[in-house]
This record gives structure tokens, sequence and C-alpha cells, in this order.
């Protein structure tokens, strides 16, 4: 792992999170870019995988504006706040102790990775934050790929892994399963996205990076092995992908904006928080297909 300088180019001030991933953007005005500063930030986003910009004015429909500059906005099926911005959804959270049976508890994942196209990464703009908590956790799957020796990163290297989003959902109690409805949303989640297979190791199509291409959540089989060997390795690769030293972490303000690669980042949304919050929130589209 080598630490990221701070980088000054023309237009940007780029301060690094972490050793691993993740910078925050400074002295720009996101919904003012010309395209020369845009190019810049685009190459931050492929450098760092996760971008913070404080202070940003947005309206619905700005914020829509600089996600389409990176891709096409992806419709949310199974998101139920729609704005009246197509692509934009408001995303409230839930608050610890507001209702102990619904808290949130998916931990680490990447957001459908149990689709053949997950997605290109995804934007959060904080509208009305608490004062404390519920940080966003990341962390890189190119640095664990990285850090894993050449004989296991051999020995993955043709391996494929099966992804699923029902298993995990079960599990979880993500989807607050003690509810009939629940479990009717996860079944029709189901049956809209049967599991898929990944490869364990793929190559990032704009940086060509290899990463080890897994989440806590939705990876749930590896293929071709025994049961009890596919558990053991799995578990043992998701531990080794959540180190610390993998990770960075966001922590909000009103008015912040972040911005993350899900291609090749894992993120766990924290819920120690007892206060609501309102955010906006849009996916970008992606028609890569991972190994591809
Ligand atoms: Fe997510």
């Amino acid at each position: 792992m080598t630490a990221k300088p701070a980088v000054a180019t023309a237009q940007l001030d780029i301060r690094p999170m972490t050793g691993a991933l993740g910078a925050e953007i400074l002295g720009v005005d996101v919904k003012a870019l010309d395209d020369a500063a845009f190019a810049d930030i685009h190459q931050a986003f492929l450098d760092y995988s996760v971008l913070v910009f404080r202070d940003q004015e947005l309206t619905e429909q700005e914020f829509a504006d600089f996600g389409r500059r990176f891709g096409k906005l992806e419709e949310e099926p199974f998101l139920p706040n729609k704005s009246e911005t197509p692509g934009v959804y408001y995303f409230f959270g839930a608050p610890k102790n507001a209702d102990k049976l619904s808290t949130q508890k998916l931990g680490w994942h990447m957001d459908h990775s149990y689709q053949k196209n997950p997605s290109l990464g995804a934007m959060l703009y904080a509208l009305d934050v608490p004062a404390v908590g519920g940080d966003t956790l990341f962390a890189s799957n190119y640095e664990s790929y990285e850090a894993l020796s050449p004989t296991m990163q051999a020995m993955l290297e043709d391996k494929i892994a099966i992804h699923d989003v029902l298993q995990y959902g079960l599990n979880s109690g993500h989807h607050s399963i003690g509810t009939t409805k629940a479990i009717e949303m996860l079944a029709s989640m189901r049956k809209k996205f049967p599991q898929t297979e990944h490869p364990l190791v793929c190559k990032h199509p704009e940086t060509g990076r290899k990463m080890l291409y897994i989440n806590k959540a939705w990876t749930t089989a590896i293929k071709d092995l025994q049961p009890h060997e596919s558990k053991a390795l799995l578990d043992m690769l998701k531990e080794h992908s959540l180190q610390d030293v993998f990770q960075c972490r966001v922590r909000w303000h009103n008015k912040s904006l972040l911005l993350w690669d899900n291609r090749c980042v894992q993120h766990s949304p924290n819920s120690d928080y007892t206060e609501a919050r309102r955010m906006l929130r849009l996916a970008l589209h992606s028609d890569w297909v991972p190994g591809t």
C-alpha cells in the first residue's frame, strides 16, 4: 500500500482520507464545473474510489445533473421514496431505537452485486443529518486483493462466486423478516434477481486494476467447492477484505455530497444515530459485467 499525497491540480485540491482510499475535494462547486475540472474529478473518482465534497448547495435537479456527468441514472425499484426528479430518491435513515424491529443491519455490501450489471456507483447528498453518527464506511477491494499472497491470488484467479439477494436478507434481519410483508418483499426481489455468478477476481473496467470481487452481504458461495470448503474460504476472504487498513470512514454534515465507485469498494452504513436524517440518493447505471 502506498499512501497517496495531497494533490492540487489546476482546479482541484484533493485531500486523501487514508492510505487505502477516499479523498475530500476542496474548493469546488459541483454544479459549476467546466469540462477540464470535471475531467480532474472523474480521474480522482477512479484514483480514490470515494469522493466527498463539503458545503454544496444543490437542488434535486442539480444533484441529478452532477450524477449524470458520470453515467445514466438507475431506477431503484425497491426504494419507496421517489422525488419529483427522475432517478433521485429521498433516503431516510432509520435511527437507532426508533423501531427495534427494523433498524438497519445490512452492514458491508456492494450495491446490487446480485445483478448481472451491478451499479457503477452511488451518490448521497445530506439534507438534514444528525450532528453525530451515521458515518459511512468503505473498504477497498483493490487493496485487499493486492495484500493477498501470490499463492492465494493464483488459487482464486479462476474461481466463480455466487451472489444471492435472498440468503443474506434472511440471515441479516435487514428486511425485518419478522413481518410477512418484509418476507414477501425479499421473495419478490429474489424472483426479479435470481442468483448471479461473478468471478472472485475481476479487473476494474476503467482502471484495469485487479480486485477481490466479493462483499460480505451478497457473496454467498464459491462455485464447485464443497459447502464447508466454500464457507471456510469465503469467511476468510470476507474477514480479510474488511480489515481496518483497507478502509476509510466518511462523517456526515448537512450539504455534504458523497460519491463512491461501487465496482471496487464495499460500504457499510453505520446506524449509531438516534435522530432522523434525510438525504438525496441516486445510483449510477453500468453495463459492465464483472469479469469482462
Ligand atoms: Fe448500499
